[in-house]
C-alpha cells in the first residue's frame, strides 16, 4: 500500500543524510567525549560540530545549547531548573491552558510544592494576550513559560512581545520552540528569551535528542539530571553522540532549507489541502489562528462526523493524520487545546490535524482529501 505521512508534528521520519553521519558513531567513533584518549577526543569533537550547527539554526552561541534527551526533558529542565534553583524566594509562575503535557506537569509538581501557577487562556484562535502576562506578573514571579508554536493548531504566540514586557523585571523567559524550530525561521537574539526548548525527531532527526538554549548570564539552573560534570556541569550522564551528531545535521539542514526559502512551499502545500478540503466537503471549519501559524499544520473540523472514525478510515488508505479527540492522545480526555478554544466537544470529536512535511506533493494532498471526503460522508451518515 502506498504510504502518505501527514503526521510530522508528532514525528518525523530521519533523514538518510541525518542516519549516514550517526552510523559511524555506533561503530568505530564510539568513544566517551569525557575520554582524554584519541577515541574520546574524536567524539568531543563530533559533540562540538553539532553544538555549532544546533546553535546556528536559532541565532545561540555554542556555549548556549545544552543537550537533553528530547523536548520533554528541555521543558521540564527549564521549568524545575528555574523554580528549584530560585526555590523559597520567587514561587509565582506564569504559563498558558494550551501548553504540552511536558510544560503542564513539571508545573502540577511545582504547585504541589507550594508553587503557584497561573494558567493564562488563550482566545478562539489560540493566541495569549501579552498583555495577560504582563498583568499576571507579581513580586514573586520567577518564571514565564509560554510556547511558541501549538502542536495541534499551530498557532504562533507572540513571543516577540511578551518577552518584551517580562524584560527588565528579574523574571526568565522560557518558550517551548519544539514545533517551530525548522519550520518557523526565527533568531533567538530577536526576542527576549533566556530558555527555548528544541527536539531534534520532530525535524528529521533521531528521537531521544534535544536540546535547552540557555542565554548566556542567565542563573544556574537546578540540574535535573546530575551525574559527572557533562555539557559543563549543566546536565549529567554520558552524552548521546549518535543521536547528538544526528540532531547537528538535521538542523543544518533545517537552517539551509529555510535559507533557500524553501518554507513556502510548505505553506503552498498546506494551503492546497485546505482549498481541496473546502472544495470538496461541506461544513468544515479549520482551527487555530491563520494569520500567524505554523507553515505545515491544517487542523479540521467536519460538523457530524466523528475524528476517530476518519482517522481510521485514512489509516486504512495508508494515510496518517492524528485527531485531537479522546483516544488518540491516550489520555480518555478531549484535548484541551481545541477546549480551551471553546469549542463544543460535538466540535472537537469531529476534528483531525494535519501537519505536512517537506516530502509531501500535491499527489499526496489531491489522495488524501478524496479519501477524507469518502470517510467524511460515511461517518456523518453513521453517527455514533
Ligand atoms: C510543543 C511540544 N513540546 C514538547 C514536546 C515533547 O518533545 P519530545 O517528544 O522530544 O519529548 C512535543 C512533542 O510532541 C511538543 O509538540
Amino acid at each position: 500500500m502506498h504510504k502518505i505521512y501527514l503526521d510530522h508534528n508528532s514525528t518525523t521520519p530521519v533523514l538518510k543524510e541525518v542516519l549516514d553521519v550517526m552510523l559511524p558513531f555506533y561503530k568505530d567513533n564510539f568513544g566517551n567525549p569525557s575520554s582524554i584518549h584519541s577515541d574520546g577526543r574524536a567524539a568531543r569533537v563530533s559533540l562540538d560540530v553539532a553544538r555549532d550547527q544546533v546553535a546556528e539554526l536559532i541565532g545561540a552561541r555554542p556555549s548556549e545549547i545544552v543537550f537533553t534527551s528530547g523536548g520533554s526533558e528541555s521543558n521540564n529542565f527549564a521549568i524545575l531548573g528555574v523554580a528549584l534553583a530560585l526555590n523559597s524566594k520567587k514561587r509565582h509562575i506564569v504559563t498558558c491552558e494550551i501548553e504540552h503535557a511536558a510544560i503542564l506537569n513539571p508545573l502540577k509538581q511545582l504547585e504541589a510544592l507550594d508553587f503557584h501557577v497561573d494558567y493564562l487562556p488563550v482566545d478562539s484562535l489560540g493566541r495569549v494576550d501579552p498583555k495577560k502576562v504582563e498583568d499576571a506578573l507579581t513580586e514573586s514571579t520567577s518564571l514565564v513559560t509560554i510556547q511558541h508554536a501549538n502542536s495541534e493548531i499551530g498557532t504562533l504566540q507572540n513571543i516577540k512581545e511578551i518577552g518584551s514586557l517580562i524584560k527588565n523585571k528579574g523574571i526568565l523567559f522560557h518558550t517551548d520552540a519544539v514545533q517551530s524550530v525548522g519550520k518557523v525561521a526565527f533568531n533567538v537574539n530577536d526576542f527576549s528569551v533566556d530558555l527555548l526548548s528544541m527536539s531534534s525527531h520532530k525535524i528529521y532527526g533521531p528521537k531521544g535528542v534535544g536540546a535547552l538554549f540557555v542565554k548566556r548570564g542567565t542563573p544556574a539552573l537546578f540540574s535535573p539530571v546530575c551525574g559527572g560534570g557533562q555539557e559543563k556541569k549543566r546536565r549529567g550522564g554520558t552524552e548521546n553522540v549518535p543521536g547528538i551528531v544526528g540532531f547537528g545535521k538535521a538542523c543544518q539542514i533545517a537552517l539551509d532549507f529555510i535559507n533557500k526559502g524553501k518554507l513556502k512551499q510548505l505553506k503552498i502545500m498546506r494551503d492546497l489541502l485546505r482549498d481541496k478540503i473546502e472544495g470538496l466537503i461541506p461544513n468544515v471549519e479549520f482551527y487555530g489562528c491563520s494569520k500567524n501559524r505554523l507553515p505545515n499544520t491544517l487542523s479540521c473540523g467536519f460538523d457530524g462526523a466523528d475524528g476517530e472514525t476518519l482517522l481510521i478510515a485514512l489509516d486504512m488508505k495508508g494515510i496518517s493524520v492524528s485527531t485531537g479527540s479522546a483516544c488518540s492522545s491516550g489520555t480518555g480526555m478531549p484535548s484541551k487545546v481545541l477546549s480551551a478554544l471553546k469549542l463544543p466537544l460535538s466540535k472537537i470529536n469531529s476534528s483531525i490535524r494535519f501537519s505536512l512535511g517537506w516530502a509531501n506533493t500535491s499527489e499526496d494532498i489531491d489522495f488524501a482529501v478524496k479519501a477524507l471526503a469518502k470517510a467524511v460522508v460515511v461517518s456523518r451518515r453513521n453517527p455514533l
